[in-house]
């Protein structure tokens, strides 16, 4: 359809403070940077644009391909304006639409309300023209549209991604506290990491950290493994493009890597997790699993990073008690990984403290809610 294979501004979210590696690895894939916001960055290009985007990023969040662009005072004016679009073109009458927003207009108290407005909009446009209509709710795994609205300047997307990126699809094994996908990959990029330098991932839990270094190392494009994006739910979806841009990326995957992998935890049903989830990543032979406390991380030869994930505790009591582990850490560097580059990322900055080292380097990351700091130390 000629309506896809125009040039349209594609805007990629991604968490507070990611939008630095964000604009690295759409640079790094040839698209320009029209804009960046602390959670995304505008880039332009066709659906097949936002196709290779939702295969290739491992720093965004969500891939919005931009239909129309409106000014609107109020809900009724919103509505007014996009029911007049021929979403019965777009949104399949049998299918499932779901609306998510980000609002800042002083009409609108709840997003909620604008995501309803919307919804409406869009299948009483498809009913009129049709005489059936899609259903809807707030189940992001078919067609997802998406307004960007504040004061009177609406965006109306289609979310090409519908669940965020971050569900790579590989972690079928859950364990305590994993890290999302999208930010482990963030985390990996920012020290600095490549095919050749070695990674030590003592602390790997379910082995998020240790699988997206080896993903990078081995050029393996985060999107392989899942199956179900929000433009295939989009009426015009092309299966072939979506292969052609599949085929691609995985012609670009390397065989072998110059780079050792090293996860442990002292857990061993972590190690049973991490392994199935290296797995079904197809990295299980890139990565050395053991189960063993930190202290027992050889230090092997050649130039090497080491990441650790420590529980950072909720309550009072486990927060206590992890200010010893994180002391222990700060020995075990000093002692035992001379000429290593030493990262922690933490949660609380207060037990960053105990690890008793000179930080060279703290960069800002949010986890969810919490504000986060990945701790660099370098041990020479
Ligand atoms: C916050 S979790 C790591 C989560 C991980 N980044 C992921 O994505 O799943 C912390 C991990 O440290 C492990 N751990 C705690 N004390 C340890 C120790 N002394 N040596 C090695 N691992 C330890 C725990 O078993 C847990 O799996």
């Amino acid at each position: 359809m000629d309506f896809y294979n125009s040039v349209r501004d594609i805007f990629v979210t991604c968490p507070l403070e990611m939008a630095e590696y964000l604009e690295v690895e759409l640079k790094d894939l040839d698209y320009p940077i029209l804009e960046k916001r602390k959670a995304g960055i505008m880039t332009e290009g066709t659906m097949e644009d936002c196709m290779v985007l939702n295969m290739n990023l491992r720093c965004g969040h969500r891939v919005l391909y931009n239909i129309a662009d409106y000014r609107a005072h109020n809900a009724q004016e919103m509505y007014n304006k996009i029911n007049k679009m021929p979403w019965y073109d777009i949104i399949d009458p049998d299918g499932y639409v779901s609306v998510a927003s980000s609002v800042i207009n002083t009409t609108i108290r709840d997003t909620r309300f604008a995501n309803m407005r919307c919804k409406d909009a869009i299948v009483d446009c498809i009913n009129s023209e049709i005489g059936r209509r899609p259903d809807s709710g707030p189940d992001e795994t078919k067609a997802v549209i998406f307004l960007f609205w504040r004061d009177r300047e609406l965006s109306v997307y289609i979310d090409t991604s519908g669940e965020p990126l971050s569900r790579r699809g590989y972690r079928k094994e859950p364990w305590k506290a994993p890290m999302q996908e999208t930010l482990a990959a963030a985390v990996v990029k920012a020290t600095g990491f490549e095919d050749g330098t070695h990674m030590l991932n003592p602390m790997c839990g379910s082995g998020t950290i240790a699988i997206e270094a080896a993903m990078i190392a081995a050029n393996i494009p985060p999107g392989l493994v899942r199956h179900n994006f929000g433009f295939m739910h989009i009426l015009g979806y092309d299966k072939n493009v979506w292969m052609k841009v599949r085929n691609t990326a995985k012609s670009n995957i390397k065989k072998i890597i110059k780079t050792k992998i090293l996860a442990s935890d002292i857990d061993k049903r972590a190690i049973e997790c991490a392994i199935k989830n290296a797995r079904t990543a197809g990295v299980e032979k890139f990565i050395e699993f053991k189960a063993h406390d930190f202290r027992k991380t050889p230090d092997i030869p050649g130039d090497k990073i080491l990441i650790m994930n420590p529980e950072y505790g909720k309550r009072m009591g486990d927060v206590k008690a992890l200010e010893s582990t994180y002391k222990e850490m700060g020995d075990f560097f000093k002692q035992k990984m001379t000429g290593t580059k030493c990262y922690i990322f933490t949660g609380n900055l207060e037990l960053g403290k105990k690890v008793g080292l000179k930080t060279s380097k703290k960069l800002v990351f949010h986890n969810s809610k919490i504000e986060c700091r990945l701790l660099e130390y370098g041990i020479y």
